[in-house]
């Protein structure tokens, strides 16, 4: 049923190995990997929680990234027509893609209110704003700032429109230009992160939190915060790596591509550890504080130190650097359909779909502020609530959709085929591949499911 082949010639394909890895590891970099990784870790006491991350992306993570590439790469289209062409016209399968569609515009539209986050703190320590202040008026200055009405809106609108302009600009000439030169920025600034926490005096201690474990400290929610987090950080669950997917050369190996990615995602995730957990230590400052981490403990350990001036205004770009090669592949995902399997003209599709979805964030910034009455529904303001709703719920239910599909509905012959590019690969794991994606996966993404909603 997989009758692509007339379609798919139409369609733009990444131009080399490098450049897929490229864009597929950007998107999968992002806040998580600098933002939510690190207090994650904070949180859950450091060195043997990143033991349990590490199985984590590699038993559930890199199954699912495998088959969202199979799936894209076979199906040849969008996350919705890819699924239409393995499974059918009419197929319920359908669903899994049209939740994907759902999720990757509602992930996009908080993820955009954070992103704005990171720009206004680059202008803020570019203005030396946190020099002199105390660790209480610099926690003040953030809610302060993510309550007022109007400049995280502004910030997040800007966000917005350079994610926009990029995805407008196309596949090849937007997303992959964009991301060749975006990348080594990126790993150029961790580095130099990296370097100047490593010569502080102390930082020993902050090296020993993240790399010596002492697994008293971790904890079953722990275990679930860890294969909740390789989801998201992956970017799966959503349909970015089935649209990237379908960008893929046939004759590509999609299992060493999708390994090179979660290698490249979780090098990133652990330097930014030790861009951050040295300095927290070597100022004596709390590692497990949360979301704050970031955006209060940070600027904070920065005014503090020798050169913090430069270090705090690379920090914010690197986070904005990596927020906005993650945002083009969420907005990529509903362009990709719109203009795809409903004929807007992709110029169109952008605009339109980065308005809408723009103005869910505007909602989700208003409900942290002024308007958080009026705003909250089921307990919690609309921001939380979507965060909740995609990575708590649409997230695991189209992830485990995703290898279910791979392993149980796709003959074996042509994940075979996709695997070894028709029999000219070598893939010496297809059978692991398999049971990972049939049994493992399921029943692990299923077991964190039921704990988000608090049924186990
Ligand atoms: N993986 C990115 C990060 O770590 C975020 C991201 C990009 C994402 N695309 C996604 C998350 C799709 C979920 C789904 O920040």
């Amino acid at each position: 049923m997989d009758a692509h082949n007339s379609e798919r010639h139409r369609r733009p394909l990444f131009s080399s190995r490098l450049s897929i890895i490229t864009v597929a590891a950007g998107s999968a970099i992002g806040l998580g990997n600098i933002w939510k990784f690190p207090y994650i870790t904070g949180k859950n006491g450091g060195a043997a929680f990143i033991i349990v991350y590490l199985c984590c992306i590699a038993l559930i993570g890199l199954p699912v990234l495998i088959s969202d590439f199979i799936i894209g790469r076979r199906g040849g289209g969008s996350v919705v027509s890819s699924f239409r062409a393995l499974a059918g016209e009419r197929s319920p399968w359908l669903f899994g893609g049209f939740i994907a569609l759902f999720g990757s515009a509602t992930v996009l539209s908080f993820y955009g209110v954070v992103a704005g986050w990171s720009l206004e703190y680059v202008a803020r320590a570019a203005c030396n704003d946190f020099a002199g202040k105390t660790p209480a008026e610099i926690g003040g200055m953030f809610t302060d700032f993510i309550t007022s009405p109007v400049a995280p809106i502004a910030c997040q609108l800007l966000f917005m429109a350079i994610t926009a302009g990029v995805v407008y600009a196309g596949v090849k000439k937007g997303i992959e230009t964009f991301s060749k030169v975006m990348m080594p920025v990126l790993i150029g600034i961790i580095l130099l992160l990296c370097l100047r926490s490593l010569t502080l005096p102390g930082a020993e201690a902050g090296l020993a939190f993240l790399f010596k474990p002492d697994f008293s400290k971790l904890s079953a929610a722990g275990v679930l915060d860890a294969l909740g987090h390789a989801f998201f950080t992956l970017s799966l669950g959503v349909g970015t790596m089935i649209t990237y997917g379908s960008y893929i050369d046939k004759k590509e190996d999609l299992a060493v591509t999708a390994v090179q990615i979660c290698i490249a995602d979780t090098v990133i995730a652990l330097l930014a550890g030790v861009a951050i957990f040295p300095a927290v230590f070597a100022f004596g400052v709390e590692p497990g504080q949360g979301p704050g981490l970031v955006f209060v403990t940070l600027p904070n350990i920065f005014a503090q130190m020798p050169g913090g001036y430069i270090f705090c205004i690379l920090f914010f770009l690197l986070l904005a650097v990596a927020a906005l090669t993650s945002s083009i592949s969420m907005l990529e995902v509903s362009v990709a359909y719109a203009s795809e399997d409903l004929g807007v003209s992709r110029k169109r599709a952008t605009l339109i779909l980065a308005t809408l979805i723009s103005l869910v964030g505007v909602v989700c910034s208003l409900s942290m502020g002024k308007y958080e009455a009026q705003l909250t529904f089921f307990g919690k303001n609309f921001f939380d609530l979507a965060d909740f709703a995609v990575s708590n719920v649409e997230m695991p239910i189209a992830g485990a959709l995703s290898v279910i599909f791979v392993g149980w509905m796709l003959k074996r012959r042509k994940v075979e085929d996709e695997l070894t590019c028709n029999g000219t690969l070598p893939v010496p794991l297809v059978g692991a591949f398999l049971f990972t994606a049939k049994y493992l996966a399921p029943v692990a993404i299923a077991i964190v499911f039921l704990h988000s909603l608090g049924m186990i």
